[in-house]
């Protein structure tokens, strides 16, 4: 890293400091003018996404870009163009792929040791955890959505590449919004700052069902506050496969052993993709390789995140062209 650009003097300052970089910006478009930057990365508030990498693209910089790519499947396809007409490297850091038990979980499914996959049970579920009331990830104008697309996101990303299929047919889904508008929910019970006047306008729970082209299906839950049971799973994805199930995290085989049912600890292994999501952006940057995570496949999951909203207001079921 050889340079920062963030608007805050006293967070950029920090950041400097923090990673040692002499080279700071509070204006990004100072650090996009510099000839000698090859990559960036972005981790601004979504709604800043879909412009900044776009100006990002234009400047020919190569783009490792935060999650949600964007705050709808319009802008996500939008960057995608861009990067494909300045002929960058763009990727979602979707962190979840390079996660040594997701890759362990691939593996074993590429290999069908789980028969056909059937269904995915995908949940992430925060009793109270809600980022920052009142900040920019609680209002939809600047994240696109609550937990769903702050949360879902990773779940939606997981399942389809567990699947090896982004073939989405239809999405059916609900959301609330019941603890943060009161203030209720924020990282820690007994924290909360109870301020009506803190803006919230985003969902805090969600349910969806997705239904694939070929038959499967996913199911979601998500939650940033909720009143519910203790779990020591936070989150995690369940495959149902005809010979075998497959969860995360960590990964654990269950199927039929010779004294009946058993759960096999899945020990990390030899893994296909050893990186972390910078090293492999910079790797796929430096020698022309296609990154994991593939363009049309983020903008399948955005499709998907919008879909849960459009089907939340409308009541009906969103078909996915
Ligand atoms: N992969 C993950 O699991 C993961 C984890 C955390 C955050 N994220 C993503 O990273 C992004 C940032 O999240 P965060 O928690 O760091 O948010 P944050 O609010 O803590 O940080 C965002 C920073 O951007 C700065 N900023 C705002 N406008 C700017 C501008 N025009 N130019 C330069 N800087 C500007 C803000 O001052 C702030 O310091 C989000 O999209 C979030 O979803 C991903």
């Amino acid at each position: 890293m050889v340079a920062i650009a963030e608007s805050d003097p006293k967070r950029c300052k920090e950041a400097s400091d923090m990673y040692k970089v002499t080279r700071s910006y509070t204006d990004f478009r100072e650090l996009l003018d510099q000839p000698d930057i090859d990559a960036v990365t972005i981790a601004l508030p979504n709604y800043l996404h879909a412009p900044v990498a776009i100006e990002a693209l234009r400047a020919r910089k190569h783009v490792l870009l935060e999650k949600p790519m964007a705050t709808s499947a319009k802008e996500a396809a939008k960057i995608i163009e861009t990067a494909k007409k300045m002929k960058r490297t763009l990727m979602v850091a979707q962190h979840f792929r390079f996660d040594r038990h997701t890759q362990i979980a691939k593996d074993f499914i590429e290999r069908g040791q789980l028969g056909e996959i059937y269904h995915a049970r995908a949940f992430w579920l925060r009793r109270s955890g809600i980022p920052r009331i009142g900040s920019w990830f609680t209002q939809k104008k600047f994240a696109g959505g609550g937990c769903t697309v702050d949360l879902g996101v990773h779940l939606v990303d997981t399942c389809l590449h567990l699947f090896g299929d982004f073939d989405v047919r239809s999405v059916s889904g609900h959301v609330y919004s019941k603890l943060g508008p009161k203030g209720v929910g924020s990282f820690e019970w007994g924290k909360s700052d109870i301020n009506p006047q803190k803006p919230f306008d985003v969902d805090d729970y969600s349910v969806a069902l997705l239904k694939m082209r070929k038959g499967t299906t996913i199911s979601l839950e998500i939650s940033w506050a909720a009143y519910q049971p203790s779990i020591a799973r936070e989150y995690g994805v369940d495959l149902m496969g005809t010979l075998g199930g497959l969860s995360l995290f960590p990964a654990r085989l269950f199927r039929d052993g010779p004294a009946g049912y058993e759960t096999v600890e899945l020990a990390p292994s030899k893994l296909a993709h050893q990186e972390d999501p910078i090293h492999h952006f910079v790797n796929c940057t430096l020698h022309g390789k296609k990154p994991l995570v593939a363009l049309e496949e983020s903008l399948k999951v955005q499709q998907v995140l919008d879909a849960i909203y459009a089907s939340a207001s409308s009541g009906k079921e969103i078909l996915i062209k």
